[in-house]
């Protein structure tokens, strides 16, 4: 059963993680798999609480149990197996079990973020149907799923404009994507880490401009122009390009919430690819609005937040807390796929 351990933490690693952070270590002793977060790989203002590395650990957790029951594994999960350790995120214990046909395994190595504008049009509503079932199928508790189509979308279009103008007007999380940007495919294969600028599917125009906003005096001069609105308008564009936008609530901000909206929002994914349909992560702002602390933020960059607060409600239609946000639609592939740190365990 051990070769099997490794495929399980193959299939683990193939998680998303905010700016491809990656913010996992595995250890592995017998037929077991401690999961551990790794603080310093996601330093990131939406990071709060650990929050973002905790969504990528919950797709994460979810990819090794779809793989383990694919290699005969039968899973047993824990969340937090050693209070003291907040970092100990998860412990899985295997035991011998019947292979079973998960038709999101094969979608595990395929999933992925398509960033291109989508081709608009509806999702027929077994598709819908699909998404609701993956959503719920696994009996995560905690969290749940609503779609919108048509105007419903708008909420969300503005959301999105909000989260991509706060990026270019606030120093710490500017500095935090550039840093994480690789420039080039030799760079990309070195670090194995962040955002190839090919993931970011810029139209031409933008290709060129992309590497002079990397310089925030620049940024704060062009802003006097209004040049981040425009930037604004590029992310409302790209979210009504979509058939729906999809937004996961938790009940409460619990760590182990977080860990589920993860795992409900990896199955959504899996069930996407497999539908072949476009998935977009837009969810910056989601992140922000439920700090409990104003550090980072000047009074500009809250308003936007504030602004963003309302416009969730109003796009969840309840109070509780959002987690993710996020589009799909229909749409070619994308240009290239992130790569990932090679395994160590
Ligand atoms: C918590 C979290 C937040 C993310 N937020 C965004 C986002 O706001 N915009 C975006 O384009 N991608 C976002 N991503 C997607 C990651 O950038 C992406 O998963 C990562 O680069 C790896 O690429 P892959 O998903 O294609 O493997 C987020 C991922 C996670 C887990």
């Amino acid at each position: 059963m051990k070769d099997y351990i490794q495929k399980i933490i193959s299939a683990g690693i193939m998680a998303p993680s905010g700016d491809n952070c990656q913010p996992w270590r595995f250890e592995q002793d017998g037929n077991r798999i401690d999961l551990f977060n790794v603080p310093e790989r996601d330093t990131s203002l939406y990071n709060y609480k650990q929050r973002a590395s905790l969504i990528a650990h919950g797709a994460c957790i979810e990819n090794m149990l779809i793989s383990a029951r694919k290699h005969s594994c039968r899973a047993e999960l824990k969340y937090f197996p050693m209070p003291e350790n907040e970092q100990h995120i998860a412990r899985l214990n295997f035991t011998p079990g019947e292979a079973e046909e998960d038709p999101f395994f094969t979608a595990i190595s395929a999933r992925t973020i398509n960033r291109k504008p989508y081709k608009g049009g509806k999702l027929p509503a077994k598709a819908i149907d699909n998404i609701h079932q993956a959503a719920t199928g696994a009996g995560i508790s905690g969290c749940s799923l609503k779609l919108l189509e048509n105007s419903a979308k708008d909420a969300a279009a503005d959301i999105v404009a909000l989260s991509d103008r706060l990026v270019f007007e606030n120093p710490l999380l500017h500095r935090f994507l550039f840093d994480h940007i690789r420039w080039n495919p030799e760079e990309a294969e070195r670090t194995r880490d962040g955002l190839d600028i090919r993931t970011l599917e810029l139209a031409p125009a933008d290709r060129m401009l992309f590497p002079l906003l990397k310089n925030y005096d620049l940024v704060r001069f062009i802003r006097m122009f209004g040049a981040t609105r425009v930037i604004a308008a590029n992310a409302r564009k790209l979210m009504r390009s979509s058939s729906a936008a999809g937004i996961i609530t938790i009940a409460d901000t619990s760590p182990e919430n977080w860990l589920n909206a993860g795992r409900m929002l990896e199955r959504i994914w899996l069930e996407a690819t497999r539908q072949g349909l476009a998935f977009h992560l837009m969810t910056g702002i989601t992140l922000l609005v439920q700090r409990e602390t104003t550090q980072g933020l000047d009074n500009s960059n809250l308003s936007l937040v504030k602004k963003a607060r309302i416009l969730l409600s109003k796009a969840s239609g309840s109070e509780l807390p959002l987690a993710l946000l996020f589009r799909i639609g229909t749409c070619d592939q994308p240009t290239v796929r992130s790569l990932r740190f090679k395994m160590k365990v």
